[in-house]
């Protein structure tokens, strides 16, 4: 395969970083899932130096004995846990504040030693779908929700993006934070059944409905592997399917973006 095929994507999230090579004409990981857990108060600095660290062992596993300056260059996406506008993040609910108004782009692109495209977390799992996976040449209105430390989303309109549709922190049902209520992270937090964090989400989707109309909801994130346990949510009119590519769409999206952008 030619260097041109292949990119890094690297999915920073509140609990892990998770990283691989990616194919990016198929969406096929090229080498195995390197994970690490957040480091602790998720530092800007603490978490680019992971970053780095990663893209560098994604590198020598793919060239074993050989690599070049070719393998050096690959396209590198990184996911963020919150809004990023134009490589600057703006927001940051699970992950340390002081990430706000950093230029993610430079810092990454100085840890990883090349230039990289930096995009939300979601917004990369949106992506990854629209491109290879469920929403692939579907036309009308897809929201892609993730659920894990937090709930990110992404809205999809006839196989385009709308960066940074943040609906994870909307007043739900009296909730001011839905987020704080539904995300899979509450099932641990709170020591709920996977049954009644399923009534939780139902009763958010339905409101999504009534907001958005979309056409399908595509679910996402670490809980998206027990999809089997828990869809169909009651009451949601729309369809509801895991993402083609579970927790890795986020990886596959930011994989995805660097190499086409
Ligand atoms: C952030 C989103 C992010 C989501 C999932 C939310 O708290 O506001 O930007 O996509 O968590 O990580």
């Amino acid at each position: 395969m030619s260097e041109a095929q292949m990119a890094i994507g690297i999915d920073v999230g509140g609990t892990g970083i998770k990283g691989a090579a990616i194919d990016v004409a198929t969406g096929a990981r090229l080498t195995s899932r390197h994970r690490v857990p957040t480091p602790e108060g998720g530092l800007p600095a603490d978490i680019a130096r992971e970053v780095g660290l990663m893209a560098n062992a994604i590198r020598t596993e793919l060239a074993g004995e050989d690599l070049d300056e070719r393998l050096a260059a690959l396209p590198v996406g990184v996911t963020l846990p919150g809004v990023v506008q134009h490589g600057i993040m703006r927001t940051a609910a699970n992950i340390d504040r002081s990430w706000i108004g950093t230029d993610a782009a430079a810092l990454f692109a100085g840890a990883i030693g090349s230039p990289c495209v930096v995009v939300n977390d979601a917004d990369a799992a949106g992506l990854a779908e629209a491109a290879f996976g469920e929403v692939r040449d579907l036309h009308g209105t897809t929201l892609v929700l993730t659920f894990g430390t937090g709930i990110g989303s992404a809205l999809i309109h006839n196989g385009v993006l709308v960066p940074n549709f943040e609906l994870g922190h909307l007043e739900v049902d009296g909730h001011p934070d839905i987020e704080r209520f539904a995300s899979a992270k509450v099932i641990e937090r709170e020591g709920i059944t996977l049954a009644e964090w399923a009534s939780r989400v139902a009763r958010y989707l339905i409101h999504l409905e009534l907001l958005f109309t979309p056409d399908r909801f595509v679910v996402g994130g670490s809980i998206s592997k027990a999809s089997a346990q828990y869809l169909p949510f009651p009451g949601v009119n729309a369809p509801v399917v895991p993402a083609r590519f579970r927790n890795n769409a986020g990886i596959v999206g930011a994989a995805w973006l660097a190499a086409t952008r």
